[in-house]
């Protein structure tokens, strides 16, 4: 089918003319599969006549370039594709794609750069699968912190792969296990925890990946005081560019939209995190709530200390 349109399509693309699809199913892998066709814009079917001919103006260069939502939208679009390959080649043993992950990097940072936070978890929510919506979360917090912190483009670019991997070793742990709606068994829990020391190995075996990438898959579950996990390491051994991942790792679990359970609000995972005391970098985490409630704290007038605290719960 994918064949037939791009067959069809191709005279058009020779004259140069910009495609715009119009989707019954604006999920992320149709919107994938009109990018792979060439859409310059994407829109759902029932848009109406006004914005449809906005965008087509848009398009012939009559009004002024696609608005930041569209190019925003883009970028995830771009970022979800980059995701689809590695966790596919993830789980089926192929080498990761380094290319794509490459891309999806250069996304997520650009958009990161760009655009408010609160747009881009706007899109996460839209994605019906929750180990991508993990993925595109934490990477998406974790740019966001990196550009805030002041981090230069290259390690911005380093530290953003380091989030957009650091789970890659779930793709060999049961699907039964990671979408189980409730408490896992112990024994459940132990086949989850193995997940750092899967993707150290994984990347390790293909090569070619940076120290810092490694050292945030094998280490983004250990914790200051060393009550972490896989190897119960402490302070001394954990790199700032990790501590990152971790903050940012624990906040994304704690937001996450489930079918099973509601996801808490900003500010009660932001309480969260500050009730970890010693176990996360302090310092760190005042910078990550500048981030994450700067707005909503000044939209709703609250301060975090009027936020209730609901214990720490397990990170993803
Ligand atoms: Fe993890
Ligand atoms: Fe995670």
């Amino acid at each position: 089918m994918i064949q037939l349109a791009r067959a069809a399509l191709a005279p058009h693309r020779r004259q140069g003319a910009p495609f715009l699809f119009l989707l019954r199913d604006m999920s992320p892998r149709c919107q994938m599969q009109a990018n792979a066709l060439g859409a310059k814009a994407v829109l759902p079917v029932g848009t109406s006549q006004p914005d449809l001919l906005d965008r087509v103006g848009a398009m012939l260069g009559l009004l002024r370039e696609a608005g930041p939502e569209a190019v925003l939208q883009q970028r995830f679009v771009r970022a979800s594709a980059a995701f689809a390959d590695l966790l596919e080649a993830a789980g089926s043993g192929d080498a990761l794609p380094v290319q794509a992950i490459s891309d999806g990097v250069e996304a997520i940072n650009r958009a990161a750069a760009d655009a408010d936070l609160d747009s881009w978890l706007e899109m996460v929510w839209r994605h019906d699968d929750a180990t991508y919506q993990h993925c595109l979360l934490v990477s998406g917090l974790v740019a966001a912190f990196a550009h805030r912190l002041g981090f230069n483009e290259a390690d911005r670019r380093l530290i953003t792969s380091a989030a957009v991997l650091h789970d890659v070793g779930k793709a060999r742990i049961p699907l039964a296990i990671l979408r189980k709606a409730g408490p896992l068994t112990q024994e459940e829990r132990a086949v989850v925890g193995r997940h750092p020391q899967i993707g150290y190995d994984m990347l390790v075996a293909q090569g070619g990946f940076s120290p810092l990438v490694l050292d945030a898959v094998l280490s983004h579950h250990e914790m200051l005081d060393g009550s972490g996990y896989p190897r119960g390491i402490g302070a001394d051994r954990i790199s700032d560019p990790v501590r990152v991942i971790t903050i940012c790792d624990i906040y994304g679990a704690l937001i996450e939209r489930r079918s099973y359970r509601p996801s808490m609000p900003p500010e009660e995972a932001f309480a969260v995190l500050i009730a970890m005391g010693d176990k996360l970098d302090r310092d760190l985490v005042r910078v990550f709530g500048d981030i994450v409630l700067g707005a909503s704290v000044a939209r709703l007038g609250k301060t975090i200390a009027a936020s209730p605290v609901r214990g720490s719960e397990r990170a993803a």
